[in-house]
């Protein structure tokens, strides 16, 4: 059943809220369970619907998966199937990190090629030529990406760009190469070391994590483990601008501030009061914003999955503000239900330039991918009357309880069947 969001602007957000785990760490993590024939642990999973939509893909191969509230269990078999169908895998791009995983385990991985968001056309590419540096064959076939391996033997791996999800598969492939492997231009993202300092606790032996060369030296045999999920930046971020576009004023606890350092400077800038502490932070604002300008980057710089925020809070801001996509081509998409809600602003190739006003006005508008739903229902946080937000199944994707943590905050904001 359809569902839509009701949000009616005007309400100042105060008040205190907490992250659960990253959506962008659980899925990996989830996969690299693979890896050790046991049970595997993890908490602080947040309650998101990719995760039932993971325990469907680890099911499919063999495993048997149990969510509890925060914690899921996964109990990997000794034989696992290499095989991950179109069924299970099409509906979210994270499926594609079982392919490393299932590669070093099974010497085979035919994994169908995912859906996921519509961002941007997000090849293979790195994840493939990665793992044949290992000495894995890999080709597309039947609409599934096919990996084989006899052994994979440890390598030099320098990625063209640093591919979150192709360091991923590369780094749960080569944890059990034969061997040592040397990946430069690695992702820094925090979700890559909450991966490495759970293989580490498995038994692997990673080092370099957080930064930009990981060194990786083969082992046998890993063991299942117990871990926690590190926080959600990109839920913690997205409160941090809730905060600002209605000159609210929030504390937001379990996440580090340094995984949202410029981010949290960006507010700074824009005329915020930012506190920090050590596992949050509190972000105040008591005026209109000053607009500021956004380019993102991977991990230290501005998250491409705060984008829609970093719209949301320009269309108010007081001033021209220019943001710049460098991440995802169609991630712009948005801006067009920006502009049906008043914004002015103008996309050219992969820049946006944006002239604040006072308050956007409300209207029906529709959520392409969880970030964008998230930026819309921030913008109907400063429209004028009550903003429709519709597809928020792209919502719940990502943001665990998010309409009753937005009430909680002080928002009105109800969810209703279309
Ligand atoms: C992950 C996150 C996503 C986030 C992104 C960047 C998950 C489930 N998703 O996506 O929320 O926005 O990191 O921080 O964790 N690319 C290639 N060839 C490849 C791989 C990637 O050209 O083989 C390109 C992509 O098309 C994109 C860019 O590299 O333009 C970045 O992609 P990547 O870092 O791999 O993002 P994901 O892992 O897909």
């Amino acid at each position: 059943m359809k569902e839509r969001f009701l949000v009616t602007g005007g309400a100042r957000l105060q008040g205190s809220v907490r992250v659960d785990g990253a959506k962008n760490s659980v899925l990996k993590l989830m996969a690299a369970a693979l890896l050790a024939e046991g049970t595997t642990t993890l908490n602080n999973c947040p309650e998101i619907l990719d995760v039932p939509l993971m325990k469907d893909v680890l099911e499919g191969l063999g495993c048997t998966v149990a969510i509890d509230g925060q914690t899921v269990t996964i109990d990997t078999p000794a034989e696992l199937s290499s095989h991950a169908d179109f069924d299970a895998v099409r509906q979210f791009r994270a499926s594609v990190c079982v392919l490393g995983p299932l590669t070093a385990r099974c010497g085979e991985a035919i994994v169908a090629l995912p859906g996921g968001d519509a961002i941007g056309s997000r090849p293979l590419d790195m994840h493939q030529s990665g793992l044949e540096k290992l000495g894995a064959t890999t080709h597309i076939e039947h609409g599934a990406v096919v990996a084989r391996a006899e052994k994979l033997v440890g390598a030099d791996i320098k990625l063209d760009f640093p591919s979150v999800g192709a360091t991923e598969n590369i780094l749960t492939a080569a944890v059990m190469a034969e061997g040592s492997t040397t990946l430069d231009n690695a992702a820094r993202e925090p979700e890559i070391i909450d991966l490495c300092n759970m293989l580490n606790s498995m038994g692997a032996k990673i080092s370099g994590a957080g930064t930009s060369t990981l060194v990786i030296e083969g082992v046998d045999h890993l063991e299942p483990t117990t871990h926690t999920v590190v926080g959600d930046r990109i839920v913690a971020g997205t409160w941090a601008y809730a905060a600002a576009v209605t000159q609210g004023d929030i504390v937001v606890g379990g996440i580090q501030p340094r995984y949202l350092h410029l981010a949290l400077e960006k507010l700074k800038s824009a005329g915020a009061e930012v506190e920090t502490y050590d596992l949050g932070f509190r972000v105040r604002m008591d005026h209109r914003p000053r607009a500021v300008d956004y380019q993102t980057l991977p991990f230290p710089g501005f998250p491409t999955d705060l984008q829609p925020m970093a719209i949301g809070i320009s269309a108010i801001a007081n001033g021209t503000s220019v943001i710049t996509e460098n991440v995802f081509e169609s991630r712009f998409r948005f801006v067009d239900e920006m502009l049906r809600l008043g914004a002015d602003a103008n996309v050219d190739g992969h820049h946006v330039v944006i002239h604040g006003k006072e308050q956007l006005s409300s209207t029906d508008v529709w959520a392409s991918d969880i970030r964008a739903g998230a930026g819309l229902v921030l913008a109907g946080l400063v429209s004028d009357g009550v903003t429709t937000v519709h597809d928020v199944h792209h919502i719940d994707r990502g943001y665990p309880h998010f309409v009753e943590k937005l009430n909680s905050l002080g928002a009105a904001v109800e969810r209703v069947q279309e």
